[in-house]
């Protein structure tokens, strides 16, 4: 079977760079056009989800120069691919915190969202600024307020409720995950969502990560047997 959802956590930019004498933020350019690349080759390979791991709530703790190049490059992205990707049907949204960022990016991903809502081909999905802990804790703040002003009884609180105070509420849980550069972690991604997920660990550094590798990622999905926490399929039936 082919996933329904993939999700990506784009590593190694960074190395990728300096393995060439570059500067990090070179790195980055070239992982922008990978997220390209890729967005079109799931496009072409019926994908309909597609979530890319672009900024962490903790990657704030990296030099102010490379905070401003990747936001840099999220606005490039958004102002040069967003009638692309329209023109081509992809949906965008953004999950991640929305607070403390700065109003013409804020701006530019309501666009983005505004400008798609209504394109069913694809869904691109950019967590941006995201953490999942604090997506989960933000999600339960919300919850208790609905508690606390009586629209919600605790008793209805269950797994199924929780998700739909997520950031990815209505979003399919990803079926695979895929990371590059050879580290095997999830570093605070969808913790909640990669419940059942397949992982695939890739060993290049995302700038080269290219379509036969997006292509060698999703076979290995379908060879996997998912049983999420049952047996079998197969065997269920004997
Ligand atoms: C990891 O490489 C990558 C990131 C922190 C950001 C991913 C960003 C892009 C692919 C480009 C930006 C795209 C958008 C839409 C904003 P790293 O810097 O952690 O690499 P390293 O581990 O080798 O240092």
């Amino acid at each position: 079977m082919k996933p329904a959802h993939v999700a990506i956590i784009m590593d190694g930019n960074g190395r990728w760079a300096g393995a060439r004498g570059l500067p990090r933020s070179a790195g980055h350019r070239a992982g922008v056009e990978a997220l390209r690349n890729t967005v079109r080759a799931a496009g072409e390979m019926g994908i309909p989800w597609l979530t890319v791991y672009a900024f962490s709530s903790e990657n704030w703790s990296r030099p102010k120069s490379e905070i401003s190049d990747l936001m840099g490059l999220l606005k490039l992205f958004i102002r040069r691919d967003l009638a692309e990707l329209h023109q081509n049907g992809v949906r965008v949204r953004i999950v991640g915190n929305r607070a403390g960022l700065a109003p013409d990016i804020e701006a530019l991903l309501v666009e983005a969202e505004t400008l798609t809502a209504q394109n069913r081909s694809m869904n691109l999905v950019i967590a941006f600024n995201y953490g999942a802990r604090d997506e989960i804790a933000r999600a339960a703040r919300r919850l208790a307020r609905d508690v606390a002003q009586g629209k919600l009884n605790p008793e209805d609180i269950n797994p199924e409720s929780f998700a739909g105070y997520l950031d990815t509420a209505g979003i399919p849980d990803p079926d695979l995950i895929i990371r590059t550069s050879g580290e095997q972690r999830l570093s605070n991604f969808l913790l909640w969502q990669a419940a059942y997920s397949e992982f695939v660990f890739v060993p290049c550094n995302w700038p080269d990560f290219s379509r036969a590798d997006l292509a060698a990622a999703i076979e290995a999905f379908a060879a996997r047997d998912r049983r999420f926490g049952g047996v079998d399929t197969r065997e269920a039936v004997s």
